[in-house]
């Protein structure tokens, strides 16, 4: 038994557990999921599996993404990333919903289907469907050979490596660089990026592993954090933009594996509805960065402050004007908007992990979920 012992220690590299192990594997497995694609002295990229499919992607009226869960998440930061470097319009489906629906699909579209297992079954149902109507079809899975793979025209894999944890964690990570890629090389095949600003993001993206390194230094603050936040029976976690898809992973990974009731919400919508939930019992994280959103998402934060909610904040290093609103921050390192849900997703995967360790749940494997869903 002791033999038995050191053997799951060894497996999970010394860390406590699988998720905490995968968590910390993230500055290699983006790596990995970029090694031999980027180019970034010459602006290029190189996706073997989708080179013959260059004057598809180039002419494509419509992307659809489908997926479930945390690769849906993924597939959302997709759709921000594809409409604003490649300018191909995108539409993300629930894999279940759309397959049910009898959706408009054309021999022009593309439909790219995400997934870690590459065995769920709505996912697969949506793809022979999709296939049937005479899309083609573009896998993005974690698991080599998987069904998925073998159901797709063509596609790519993301390299994050076996993910053990029931909870999504490297793979998302490695699923949002997968798309990050396909937008970029898509944007380079339309021409729709000058050269000089995919160099430019390029060279970023190869620093983005280092920066992951970088905000995980704060695991010893978050695991304080959590400490205040272990009896919280609800939270709210909001963002925009690229943050709202960040938002949902954020409070998908709290529901699962802590079993407190979460939701993610664009921070905008909470005055839609929400904001009725906020009182000084509240923890509300928001991602608030420096980007595009930021003078928006402070505005927001005013607003869960004046009716006394707790904020939680993941703002950029050295900011004050956030720090100076919210009762906790975590800083994570500067970069561009492009790469924030890679950044932005580090504090609130370790947040839930050490909320969710602290009320003594089983974190590698919560209840009621099984690693891939194979029954519809
Ligand atoms: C993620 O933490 C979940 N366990 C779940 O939502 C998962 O992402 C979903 O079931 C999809 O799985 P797949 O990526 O293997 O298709």
């Amino acid at each position: 038994q002791q033999l038995e012992i050191k053997l799951e220690m060894l497996e999970k590299g010394g860390y406590e557990h699988f998720m905490l192990k995968e968590i910390y594997e993230q500055p290699r497995s983006i790596n990995d999921c970029m090694r031999g694609r980027i180019y970034p002295l010459e602006g290029k990229i190189q996706l073997g599996g989708i080179k013959e499919y260059a004057e598809k992607f180039k002419n494509a009226h419509r992307i659809i993404i489908v997926a479930c869960g945390t690769s849906w998440h993924a597939g959302l930061v997709g759709e921000y990333l594809i409409e604003e470097y490649a300018r191909i319009p995108v539409e993300v489906e629930y894999a279940s919903e759309f397959r049910y629906r009898n959706p408009i699909i054309s021999e022009n579209d593309i439909v790219i289907a995400i997934s870690q297992s590459g065995e769920t079954a709505d996912t697969m149902a949506a793809i022979e469907m999709a296939k049937s109507k005479g899309a083609t079809i573009f896998g993005i899975c974690n698991v080599v050979g998987a069904s998925i793979p073998r159901l797709s025209d063509a596609g790519m894999y993301t390299h994050a490596g076996p993910e053990i944890g029931v909870a999504s964690t490297k793979a998302f990570t490695a699923q949002v660089t997968a798309l990050t890629l396909m937008a970029f090389y898509m944007a380079e095949v339309k021409g729709t990026l000058p050269k000089t600003k995919l160099i430019a993001l390029l060279s970023e993206l190869e620093r983005i592993p280092s920066l992951v390194e970088k905000a995980l230094e704060s695991d010893k603050l978050i695991l304080e954090i959590a400490e205040k936040f272990k009896d919280s029976r609800n939270a709210l976690f909001l963002g925009r933009g690229s943050g709202f898809p960040v938002a949902l992973e954020g409070a998908l990974k709290l529901k699962e594996i802590s079993y407190i009731h979460a939701e993610g919400y664009p921070a905008a919508e909470m005055k839609h509805g929400p904001i009725a939930l906020i009182d000084e019992e509240m923890p509300v994280i928001v991602i608030a960065t420096k980007n595009s959103s930021y003078e928006k998402v402070i505005s927001n934060i005013q607003e869960v402050k004046a009716r006394k909610g707790i904020v939680v904040a993941i703002v950029t290093e050295g900011d004050t004007d956030v720090v100076k609103m919210a009762d906790y921050s975590i800083e994570i390192p500067a970069s561009d908007e492009a790469f924030l849900p890679l950044l932005a997703t580090i504090p609130l995967q370790l947040l839930s992990y050490h909320i969710a360790v602290l009320r003594g749940c089983n974190v590698d494997q919560p209840r009621n979920l099984a690693k891939s869903v194979t029954v519809e």
